[in-house]
């Protein structure tokens, strides 16, 4: 057993101490706690270890609200109150942006207004009949009944996944602004599907290894003031509250401008947000089902000056020989690709507003694009409440936009 002092908390909301001058992670530590843990993993150049007692504990410790918290490994940050979950938000995010000497204007944190039951995402493993996540780096199974941060329409809908009468597989429950329901199973299995296991859950779809058994394959989600299709494979924002925040602040960043680009694009929420201050949006993304729901929400929404691509970013964006005097960019966790990094470097707009869920990937883009573009703004925002994930906006402007 070894007792540690923690002297810093690191980018995935594990506390950082030393045992015998060697770096050791623990998880569910706060800064100057004093622990008793045992080694877990000993590597060559750091440790992971758990903690086994406290000996100092911090003012600031809360009881987590989940009582999976200990061993589900979704959630991280539960062991500290909301406020300084944000402030620990901020703190890395500005760590991260300091080490790729990147200068940044003041910070506007836009938080969740609802922190716990904002999740209209659920994916869950079943395994031998028992529903739940895997424990962290494992595969053993843990059972759940419910999961506090997602809506409570997804709880009550999982207390039936049993009644499907699966013994192996995964099942996805999504929920939209009106608590109804998509289901999408992934099983070899036989499954017992009977609408009636479900009463008081509005299913509107049922989708078992990519085929419609029951109803739709999609929703409609409401955002903003507008109705946008969202297939079962098409991505759309996990947390609604903050993503009503996010879009607005969008908007306010937009001027009245020729043409747009909108680069992985989903369902097309961007393009259209903006597509009344712009003549012109091209919007590109790689799903095939979320272009075509692009292409029935601009009918939906009665917009005619979208144009939705399907492809991959780095084919098809050198394949527009238009110029583009805004550009949106809102990547998966892996950031901008390095060939759309170069074309975004010559063939500049004049306004560029990145949106990320991964301040490392950010940063990494951010050092390259600061030749060309100054960052003017920047905001996080707290899309995933309780975990160490955190979502950003940064508004950049042309250096030079013509050049
Ligand atoms: C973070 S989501 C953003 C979606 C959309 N902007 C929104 O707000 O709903 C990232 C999107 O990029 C798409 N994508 C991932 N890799 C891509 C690629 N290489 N080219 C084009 N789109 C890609 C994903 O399918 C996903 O829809």
């Amino acid at each position: 057993m070894y007792e540690i002092e923690i002297e810093r908390i690191d980018h995935e909301g594990r506390g950082i101490g030393y045992i015998n001058g060697k770096v050791t992670f623990v998880k569910n530590a706060l800064l100057k706690e004093v622990v008793e843990c045992e080694i877990l993993e000993e590597k060559k150049n750091y440790n992971i270890a758990k903690i086994i007692h406290y000996k100092k504990i911090s003012e600031k410790r809360v009881k987590p609200f989940c009582s999976y918290y200990e061993i589900c490994g979704g959630c991280n940050l539960e062991h500290m109150p909301y406020d300084e979950t944000i402030q620990y938000k901020e703190e890395k995010v500005k760590n991260i942006l300091a080490k790729e000497k990147i200068d940044f204007p003041e910070i506007e944190i836009i938080e969740n207004p609802s922190p716990t039951n904002y999740r209209n995402k659920l994916s869950l493993k079943i395994k031998n009949g028992k529903i739940g996540f895997f424990e962290e780096n494992t595969h053993k199974l843990i059972e759940i009944k419910s999961c506090p941060l997602a809506k409570s329409c997804i709880n009550h809908c999982l207390k039936n996944i049993k009644k499907l009468k699966i013994k192996n597989g995964k099942v996805t429950i999504r929920a939209n602004y009106n608590e109804e329901v998509l289901l999408i199973i992934e099983t070899e299995e036989k499954i017992h599907w009977n609408r009636d296991d479900f009463e008081n859950i509005k299913i509107v779809g049922v989708i078992l290894n990519n085929k419609i058994i029951y109803g739709n394959y999609y929703f409609y989600e409401r955002m903003n003031g507008f109705l946008f299709k969202v297939s079962y494979d098409a991505f759309f924002q996990v947390n609604p509250y903050v993503t009503n925040k996010m879009f607005s602040k969008i908007l306010e960043n937009i001027e009245n401008t020729n043409t747009v680009l909108d680069l992985y694009s989903g369902v097309g929420t961007l393009g259209l947000l903006v597509s009344s201050k712009a003549n012109k949006v091209y919007s590109i993304e790689i799903v095939k089902n979320a272009v075509l729901d692009n292409l029935e929400n601009k009918k939906i929404n009665q917009k005619d000056n979208i144009y939705p691509i399907l492809g991959d970013t780095e084919k098809t964006l050198p394949k527009i020989k238009d110029s583009f005097d805004t550009i949106i960019i809102d990547p998966p966790r892996k950031g901008i690709d390095k060939k759309t990094r170069n074309i975004l470097l010559n063939r500049k707009a004049k306004k560029l507003i990145y949106i990320s869920c991964n301040p490392l990937t950010l940063a990494r883009d951010l050092k390259e694009l600061k030749n060309c573009y100054k960052l003017e703004k920047f905001y996080i925002l707290d899309m995933f409440s309780y975990t160490y994930h955190v979502e950003c906006v940064c508004v950049l402007k042309a250096i030079n936009p013509y050049k």
